[in-house]
């Protein structure tokens, strides 16, 4: 039997640029999502099969995942929709990827390990721009400073953001910020700390952010002490700051509703991508202080996501997985990041 993949979520802006670069590169998915009309139409412009269920539909969601032998999931928020696709996974033995960035996703990833390990199954959330990228770095400046007590990472992403990624940050607005310290994920305010970042070709103040790797860095380096930056607009600087005395309010079920229904729908187009990049810096420090510094550069975000999602994808598919939690850097090693084609790394001397 050929090997194949269930891309749940198909029809959203990065589902559909996913299925797009999975039939350019040959594949041919299953799509699958909750819009029969949407994923229809896109399952027919493609000339692949597709399937309708929404996420509570547990015979429906068993049926589909019994004909392919992984899912790529990417209908988000994943704090709503992962859990149920994972125990689906658990239950019918079936490899779980998504493109998450949500820290509490890969947590409650990282601790179904054992159930996992037993199905003989690989989770692996986040296999696009979050956390492959940042990962990799992470794990190239650990393999440079074994001792290393303290990792910073940073990403400058230089394009517009989509729907659905707009949709989750507005949704985790109000809850401030995260970092990892003494090993522990930490509450900190929004905003927490700023620092002048050097990505190499440009230097840019970084402001902390629950990213992915708050989580993901620690299961993969062990560095008990993380933070993860990124650049903002400075009026969005502003805004996160302020969030920290209204968070509350714009957590909300009216103000989101608002907020939600504010935001445009799809992301970046075909021209935009092509022109974007993203760019990456990592430092790690050790106990006596020694310091490791790298910098990387990328393809823009939501391209990177297609292409390193699908890497992973093709290697699960041709039976190249770890069984249990894997970070894409753990299974995958430092280099997988250097498979992608457009992405370079410079130890900072
Ligand atoms: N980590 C990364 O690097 C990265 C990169 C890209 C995207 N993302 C994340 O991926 C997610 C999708 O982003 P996007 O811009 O592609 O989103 P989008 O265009 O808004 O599409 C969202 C997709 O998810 C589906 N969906 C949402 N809630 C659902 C639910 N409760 N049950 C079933 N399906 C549901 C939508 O289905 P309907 O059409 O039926 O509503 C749609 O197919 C976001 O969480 C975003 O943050 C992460």
């Amino acid at each position: 039997m050929m090997k194949n993949f269930l891309i749940y979520g198909a029809n959203g802006y990065t589902g559909e640029l996913i299925t797009r670069f999975a039939v350019e590169g040959g594949m041919r998915p299953i799509l699958a999502g909750r819009n029969a009309e949407a994923v229809g139409s896109l399952a027919a412009k493609h000339g692949l099969e597709h399937r309708i269920f929404s996420l509570d539909e547990r015979d429906k969601v068993d049926t589909a995942l019994q004909e392919v032998d992984m899912v790529l999931h990417c209908a988000g928020p994943f704090s709503i929709t992962s859990r149920p696709m994972v125990n689906a996974c658990l239950r019918n033995r079936k490899h779980y990827t998504d493109i998450t960035g949500e820290i509490s996703v890969f947590e409650e990833c990282a601790a179904a390990n054992d159930k996992a390990y037993e199905a003989g199954i690989m989770l692996m959330p986040g296999v696009g721009f979050d956390v492959v990228p940042s990962d990799c770095l992470a794990m190239h400046l650990k393999d440079r400073l074994p001792m290393a007590t303290h990792l910073s990472l940073a990403f400058y992403g230089m394009g517009r953001i989509s729907h659905g990624t707009q949709a989750t940050m507005t949704m985790n607005v109000g809850r401030g910020g995260a970092i990892r310290h003494n090993g522990k994920i930490t509450q900190v305010p929004a905003a927490w700390k700023t620092r002048e970042i050097d990505f190499g070709e440009v230097t840019k103040t970084g402001v902390t952010i629950p990213w992915g790797d708050v989580s993901t860095a620690y299961h993969s380096t062990g560095i008990p002490n993380i933070e993860v930056f990124t650049v903002v607009p400075p009026s969005a600087l502003k805004m996160m700051k302020l969030s920290r005395h209204i968070g509350w309010l714009l957590a909300t079920g009216p103000v989101q509703r608002y907020l939600q229904g504010k935001i445009p729908a799809g992301g970046p187009t075909d021209e935009e991508r092509e022109k974007g990049r993203t760019l990456l810096w990592g430092e790690a420090i050790d106990k006596e202080g020694n310091r490791v510094e790298a910098r990387q550069q990328g393809p823009e975000g939501y391209t990177l996501t297609a292409m390193a999602a699908l890497n992973i994808t093709q290697k699960i598919l041709i039976g190249d997985f770890q069984p249990g939690y894997q970070t894409p850097a753990k299974a995958y090693g430092t280099d997988l990041i250097m498979e992608l084609e457009g992405v370079s790394r410079q130890a900072v001397p």
